[in-house]
């Protein structure tokens, strides 16, 4: 079977070139270097048809852009991306560009992703109307329609965004990005903005949508409580590389990487509430200069020398995948 979405070894550099100043004073003797970030390097998992696949990390991590890369909202580096079967990777391609249309993205914050000049009914239909699901006649009650899947009155399609709450505005970036008809949606922390009684209903919201539409989401959250309850498997990201891959009740009850293992430990489980990340010990290394080896090495107590040598492979043993010393052979 050929999984919806695929990535094979996706990676994404930024360069960050000197300016004018740096430039000139590196001439005059300063040491100072063009930067690098691996903000994605060499990712590889699939998503098959009608997962929910979460993809977790301390901030930084990369989890923005892995999810941009798959949107075709930001260039690959490296490697390759197939959405069913078809290689979208260089999003400017046709083929390419009538496949993205079935990808949606969903952004956290509502209000900076919607036009504050714009009504509803337009920020709805107008993609709708551009890519030809619907005509100028009928784009009102295809507005009406999408209303409703997504909880909101009629009414609604006359409002501007700032005459609605943050909920009510994250329903509405919802259904414009149903309004072309997706089959697979990146919500990039959709709930991490509203109050935790709304996040609650937006959960239950992508739940009933997943169901009646046979939506595949990639769901990208830094909040493990969420994720545990809406992800049939998770992706674990540390400092751009993915450390872990596990269905989710196999990756919260037994978590083999030490990482996943750290993050797991600061959450109180079971009845406490909010699972939110805390920080786990020792400082996040900087993205620009980061450790070699494993990355995890100065944070890890299992580290060993191999450990500040060698990357780490992933290894997979049933559908759990690790990329640790520890399960390939140990860290001496
Ligand atoms: N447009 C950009 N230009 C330069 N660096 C970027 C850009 N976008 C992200 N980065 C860097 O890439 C890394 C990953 O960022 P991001 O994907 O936003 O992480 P996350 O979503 O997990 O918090 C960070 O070090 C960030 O500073
Ligand atoms: S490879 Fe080594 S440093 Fe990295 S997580 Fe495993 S034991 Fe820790
Ligand atoms: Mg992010």
């Amino acid at each position: 079977m050929t999984a919806m979405l695929e990535l094979n070894g996706v990676s994404r550099r930024f360069e960050k070139k000197l300016d004018g100043v740096e430039r000139l004073a590196r001439r005059l003797g300063a040491d100072l270097r063009e930067t690098c970030v691996n903000a994605v390097d060499t990712a590889s998992f699939t998503v098959a048809r009608g997962e929910v696949v979460g993809l977790v990390g301390e901030s930084g991590c990369g989890k923005s852009t892995l999810g941009r890369m798959v949107a075709g909202l930001l260039p690959v580096s490296d490697g390759e991306i197939r959405f069913e079967g078809i290689d979208i990777t260089d999003a400017r391609s046709a083929r390419a560009r009538e496949k993205r249309l079935r990808i949606q993205m969903i952004f956290q914050d509502p209000m900076s992703s919607l036009n504050p000049r714009m009504k509803v009914a337009d920020i709805i239909g107008e993609a709708a109307v551009y890519h030809g699901l619907t005509n100028r006649q009928s784009v009102a009650d295809y507005v009406d329609q999408l209303l409703e899947k997504v909880g909101l009155d009629r009414a609604f399609a006359q409002r501007y965004p700032h005459q609605m709450s943050g909920g009510q505005r994250q329903r509405i970036g919802i259904a414009r990005a149903l309004a072309v008809k997706p089959e697979f949606l990146i919500c990039d922390e959709s709930i991490a903005a509203l109050d935790v009684s709304i996040q609650a209903q937006v959960i239950n919201l992508f739940q009933d949508l997943r169901r009646d539409l046979d939506l595949t989401y990639l769901f990208i959250s830094h909040d493990l409580g969420v994720v545990e309850h809406i992800a049939d498997r998770v992706v674990v990201m540390y400092l751009g590389r993915i450390v872990e891959v596990a269905p989710t009740e196999a990756l919260f009850d037994g978590p083999r990487h030490p990482y996943t293992q750290a993050l797991l430990d600061q959450v109180p489980r079971l009845g406490a509430g909010r699972q939110v990340f805390r920080t786990v010990k020792g400082e996040i290394p900087s993205p620009l200069n980061p450790p070699p080896g494993c990355h995890f090495h100065p944070r890890c107590p299992m580290a060993g020398p191999r450990c500040r040598r060698d990357v780490p492979r992933r290894i997979t043993e049933g559908d759990h995948s690790t990329a640790c010393h520890l399960h390939d052979g140990g860290t001496e």
